[in-house]
C-alpha cells in the first residue's frame, strides 16, 4: 500500500493567499520558560547536565507499577511539545518522561554542529536515563525519535522494556524514495513550483514554503487547524540540528542521516515492539513494514485516517492500541 494507495491522492493547489506558512524555516526561536504549557499536569521538570550541556526534561504522572515511559521527539531538531498526547498514559498508571534532545527546544545548542549525530543522541539518552534513575523504560519514538529509539535499543538493550516506533524509520534511503513517491502524488502545479525552486536551491522562498505546506497538510498532519503544540514544535525546530542531520524540509533529506540504515541489525532486537503508522504518513507504511519485518514478534498497526501524527489525528484509537500493547507485552 503506502504511496500506491489511490486514497492517498493529495488535494489542494498552492495556497497563494495563505499569509504566513506555519513552517518558518528562518526562525530559530528559543522557548522562553513557560511560554507554552501543555495540558496534563507536569509533576516535575529540570535541566540535567549531560555530556557538558543542559538537557531539559519534564515528567508527567507518578512512578508506579506500570513503569516509566520515555517519549522521543523527531526532527531531528523538533521539540517535545508536539508529543503532548502521550500524557494520556499518565491517566492509566504510567510516568511519562519527555525531554528536548541536544540542540533542541529548552536544551542547549551544541557548540559545534558536528556534535549532532544519532550516536550522540543515543548516549545522551543513556546518560539521562541513568542520571534520572529511570530504570528499564517503555521507549516510544516519533519519526526520527523512532529511529533513535531503535538505535538506543541496539546499543543499550538492558534499558528497554518495550519499544514503540510511532511513524519511525530505520532505513533513510528507503524513506527518501518513498517521500519522492508521495511528492509525485501532489497536484501538478505544486510539483512545478517545487521543482522550479529546488533547481535554484531556493528552499526558503515563500512560494516554495507554501508548496511544502501542501505536502505537510497531506502527509504530516491532516487536522485543520493543526494542534498548537504541533505548530509550536515546527516553528521552533532547531535549524542547526535539522539542517545538519535532516535537510531543508521533511522530504528533502540531504543531511548526515541520508544514508543511515539500521535494517540489517533489526533482528538483534528482542524487546516487545509495536510499530504504528498512518495510512497517509510521510514515513510511509512501506517503511513501517520494513521495521516490522526486521523485528521478530513485533506488532504493526496502520491508522487509516492519519498522516504522520496518528497520536493526534486518531488520538482515542491510538491510545487504546498503545495501552493494550503496553499491558499485554510490558
Ligand atoms: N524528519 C522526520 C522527523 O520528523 C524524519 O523526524
Amino acid at each position: 500500500m503506502g504511496s500506491n494507495d489511490p486514497r492517498a491522492t493529495a488535494s489542494g493547489g498552492v495556497p497563494s493567499n495563505e499569509a504566513t506558512p506555519r513552517v518558518r524555516y528562518a526562525l530559530i526561536a528559543r522557548l522562553a520558560p513557560g511560554a507554552v504549557s501543555a495540558p496534563g499536569a507536569v509533576s516535575d521538570e529540570g535541566c540535567e547536565p549531560i555530556h557538558g550541556y543542559r538537557i531539559y526534561w519534564k515528567s508527567v504522572g507518578a512512578p508506579g507499577p506500570r513503569g516509566t515511559v520515555v517519549v522521543l521527539h523527531g526532527g531531528p531538531g523538533a521539540t517535545h511539545d508536539y508529543l503532548q498526547p502521550f500524557s494520556d498514559l499518565a491517566a492509566v498508571g504510567y510516568r511519562v518522561i519527555y525531554y528536548d534532545q541536544l540542540g533542541c527546544g529548552r536544551s542547549e545548542l551544541a557548540r559545534s554542529e558536528v556534535e549532532y549525530s544519532v550516536d550522540r543522541d543515543v548516549e545522551d539518552l543513556e546518560a539521562l536515563r541513568t542520571s534520572l534513575g529511570l530504570g528499564t523504560v517503555h521507549l516510544i519514538g516519533s519519526s526520527y525519535g523512532g529511529m533513535l529509539a531503535i538505535a538506543y535499543t541496539l546499543a543499550h538493550p538492558e534499558g528497554v522494556r518495550t519499544l514503540v516506533s510511532a511513524s519511525g524509520l530505520a532505513d533513510v534511503p528507503l524513506t527518501r524514495r518513498e517521500m519522492q513517491g508521495l511528492k509525485r502524488q501532489l497536484p501538478a502545479d505544486v510539483q512545478a513550483v517545487m521543482a522550479r525552486h529546488e533547481a535554484l536551491g531556493e528552499y526558503q522562498h515563500p512560494e516554495y514554503l507554501r508548496a511544502v505546506l501542501v505536502f505537510y497538510r497531506n502527509f504530516l498532519c491532516r487536522m485543520d487547524p493543526w494542534p498548537a503544540e504541533v505548530s509550536y514544535s515546527l516553528d521552533h525546530i532547531s535549524l542547526p540540528k535539522y539542517g545538519h542531520m535532516n535537510g531543508p524540509n521533511e522530504f528533502t533529506i540531504t543531511g548526515t542521516i541520508r544514508e543511515y540504515d539500521a535494517t540489517p541489525r533489526l533482528p538483534e532486537i528482542r524487546a516487545p515492539t509495536l510499530v504504528t503508522v498512518g495510512r497517509y504518513d510521510e514515513v510511509t507504511p512501506v517503511v513501517a513494514e520494513s521495521i516490522h519485518r526486521g523485528i521478530s514478534g513485533s506488532e504493526m498497526v496502520v491508522f487509516e485516517h492519519s498522516a504522520h501524527l496518528a497520536f493526534w489525528e486518531e488520538r482515542e484509537r491510538y491510545f487504546r492500541v498503545l495501552g493494550d500493547f503496553l499491558r499485554r507485552r510490558g
